[in-house]
């Protein structure tokens, strides 16, 4: 019998929204975003800053993360992500604060835009809309303003590339932007690739995908670029699929949940390991990755590596995550799961607002 995956019928009936082609435009995506203009247009100057601060929360949080494994090598100051209520006490004056929210709504983002502004931090929102870009207009704030209409976690396009942009702009980095374009045909045979006309046989994201059902993903990336990657998979499994999933990353992994997997055989037995790979590791991670493997393979119920494919780090970075985004939504396609609504989180932020 057929796979839901692979009959556009079922997909149809199952993604009402339409979640697996928005998937599908995210290099169409990028593309529309470098050309975004920050209005005003006069931007703050990166002169002596001593950090980026990327204020965001869940679909828009990991835009920071993104950032800095996209700029790594590049940004010469450390780049942090808040993804909560406490600003860090080392903002102020020198450091240049992005606050990425897509509804513009969200309150740990607004509390800790608000406090940065009060110590003078020099700020720029990227937003749809919201008391964001309410609070940046009556700052004088510039606002990369994004199309409304998507959920945060399908607008990564649009969310990670006006920062980027914007640090090109100040000079604070050079050349990722320019990657950027180039990885787009990339991504574009990518999308096809990974695509829904393509058949499971010759479509890692639905064989990933199908692979993945009635278990509990745990993916394991590696420090840098892809413990992003992982913490992007966990997150579109979660969203998308509405299923539980977990991340770590190599080599911390290894000094505590390795031993982790020694008890509890029924629930190990039910997870799936996903490690996250790429063609040029660090020597000692790659014999981290193999001589862990064999440890815990008689734990876990299965282990599958994956590798990141693409020329550049860049190019890599945003093929792993492409792979993962199309994997989440094929995973919620097989459980008959319409990957669009996040009614909990509607519910949580709505019984938040009621409390005051
Ligand atoms: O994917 C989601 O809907 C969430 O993770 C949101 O991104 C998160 O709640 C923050 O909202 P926003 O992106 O609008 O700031």
């Amino acid at each position: 019998m057929k796979n839901l995956v692979d009959s556009p019928g079922e997909v149809s009936r199952i993604d009402t929204s339409g979640m697996l082609d928005v998937v599908k435009g995210f290099p169409g995506q990028i593309k529309e975003a470098l050309e975004i203009r920050p209005e005003p247009a006069r931007m703050p100057s990166a002169d002596g800053i001593n950090s980026v601060v990327v204020l965001g929360m869940g679909g828009s949080g990991i835009s920071g993360d993104v950032v800095g494994a996209a700029c790594a090598g590049s940004l010469k100051v450390p780049l942090v992500t808040v993804k909560g209520y406490h600003l860090p006490d080392h903002v102020g004056p020198d450091t240049l604060v992005f606050a990425v929210s897509y509804s513009g709504n969200t309150e740990e983002t607004l509390d800790c835009f608000g406090r940065a502004s009060a110590r003078g931090a020099r700020l720029v929102a990227v937003t749809s809309g919201g008391r964001l870009a309410e609070l940046a207009l009556e700052g004088g704030v510039p606002i990369y303003r994004i199309p409304p209409g998507f959920q945060p976690r399908a607008s990564l396009g649009y969310l990670f590339v006006p920062i980027v942009s914007a640090l090109e702009q100040m000079g604070a980095v050079s050349g990722v932007a320019r990657g950027l374009k180039e990885a787009l045909p990339m991504l574009e045979r990518r999308s096809e690739e990974y695509g829904p006309d393509v058949p499971m046989e010759e479509n890692p994201a639905k064989r990933l995908a199908v692979g993945l059902v009635n278990s509990l993903p745990v993916i394991y990336g590696q420090e840098g670029a892809l413990a992003v990657a992982a913490r992007r998979w966990k997150a579109q499994v979660n969203e998308n699929a509405k299923v539980p999933a977990f991340d770590n990353w190599f080599p911390e992994l290894n000094h505590n949940e390795t031993v982790g997997w020694q008890n509890h055989a029924g629930i190990c037995s039910m997870c799936h390991l996903v490690m996250l790979r790429q063609p040029e590791e660090h020597p000692r991670v790659s014999l981290r990755v193999d001589i862990t493997s064999e440890l815990i393979s008689g734990s876990v119920g299965h282990v599958t590596q994956v590798y990141a494919r693409g020329d550049t780090g860049i190019e890599r970075l945003l093929d792993i995550i492409y792979l993962g985004d199309f994997m989440s939504v094929y995973l919620a396609i097989e459980l008959e799961q319409d990957p669009t609504p996040v009614t909990r989180i509607e519910k949580l932020k709505r019984r938040l607002a009621d409390a005051g």
